[in-house]
C-alpha cells in the first residue's frame, strides 16, 4: 500500500480528487465506489471544480455507493439539512453538480420492502458492471470501513447491520445534531456493502483527516487485522491501495 501524507484538509482532498481524475480520464467508463461523511466533502468539491474549469467527463463514469441508512430513502420535499440519506448527501455534495448520468448511479435503497433481495441484487448489479475500479473509503471512528461495525468478516457481502453506539454518536455529531435532531432520531441500521465486497474492487482510496483519526488510522494500517477495526482488512487487501491522510491523521504512524 501507499501512504501519502498532505500538509492539510486541502491538500488531501486536491491529491484525492486528482487521483480519481486520473483514473476517469485514462478509463472514461470507470466503475467508482463513493463513500458519505465530512472526509469526501471536499474532494467531491475539488472533482466538481475540475469538471466545470477543465471537462472533467463523468458521461460514462458508473458508481456505486457503500452504505445507506435503512429507512431512508431521498426526500426532496425537505431541506438538505433535514434530509439524512446518504442518496441525498451524493446528489448535493457531487452527481447534481457533475454531468453523470442518473442511471449510472446506484446507491443502496434505504427504503427497500425486501432487504435481502435487494442487498442480492446490488452485489449482481456489481458484477455485472464488471466490477469496481476504484473505491473510495473513509474511516469511522471504531475503524469500520462502509458501515462494517466489529465483527464482520472479511468474506461479509452486502447486507443488513446494526450501528454500534459509537458510529450513531459519531454520526449524531457529524451530521444530524447540527440540523436539530435528537439523538432518538438516529437510524440503527443500515445496508452497507460487506468487507469482502470491497476487497474485490481493483483498486481502494481510503482517505483519513483529523487528529480525532491518528490513533485508529494507526491501528488500521499497522495493528493486527482483527474483526474489530474492519478497516484492518485493508493488510490483506491484493489490490493496489493508495492511502491520503493529512498531517494530523498521519501523527501516530
Ligand atoms: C460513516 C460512513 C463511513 C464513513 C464514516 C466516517 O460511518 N458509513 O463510510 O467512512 O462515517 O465519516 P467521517 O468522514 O464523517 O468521519
Amino acid at each position: 500500500m501507499e501512504i501519502i501524507v498532505k500538509q492539510d484538509y486541502d491538500q488531501m482532498s486536491r491529491c484525492a480528487a486528482e487521483h480519481i481524475a486520473e483514473l476517469i480520464r485514462k478509463k472514461p467508463n470507470s466503475v467508482i465506489g463513493f463513500a458519505t461523511g465530512r472526509t469526501p466533502i471536499g474532494t467531491y468539491r475539488e472533482l466538481i471544480r475540475m469538471h466545470k474549469e477543465e471537462g472533467l467527463d463523468f458521461s460514462q463514469v458508473v458508481t456505486f455507493n457503500l452504505d445507506e441508512y435503512l429507512g431512508l430513502g431521498m426526500d426532496l420535499s425537505k431541506p438538505y439539512a433535514l434530509d439524512q440519506s446518504y442518496q441525498r448527501f451524493m446528489y448535493e455534495e457531487l452527481f447534481n453538480h457533475i454531468n453523470i448520468k442518473k442511471e449510472n448511479i446506484h446507491i443502496p435503497d434505504g427504503l427497500t420492502k425486501n432487504p435481502d433481495e435487494f442487498c442480492k441484487a446490488y452485489e449482481e448489479a456489481i458484477k455485472e458492471a464488471g466490477g469496481i475500479d476504484l473505491q473510495i473509503l473513509g474511516i469511522g471512528g471504531d475503524g469500520h470501513w462502509a458501515f462494517n461495525e466489529p465483527g464482520s468478516t472479511l468474506d461479509s457481502r452486502t447486507r443488513v447491520e446494526k450501528l454500534n453506539e459509537q458510529t450513531i454518536k459519531d454520526n449524531y455529531e457529524a451530521f444530524y445534531k447540527e440540523a436539530g435532531f435528537t439523538m432518538d432520531e438516529m437510524p440503527h441500521y443500515a445496508i452497507t456493502m460487506g468487507l469482502g465486497t470491497i476487497l474485490e474492487a481493483k483498486s481502494l482510496l481510503m482517505l483519513a483527516n483529523g487528529a480525532k483519526k491518528a490513533k485508529v488510522v494507526a491501528k488500521a494500517l499497522y495493528g493486527p487485522v482483527t474483526d474489530q477495526v474492519t478497516a484492518s482488512a485493508i493488510q490483506v487487501y491484493k489490490g493496489k491501495a493508495t492511502i491520503i491522510l493529512d498531517k494530523e491523521a498521519a501523527s501516530m504512524l
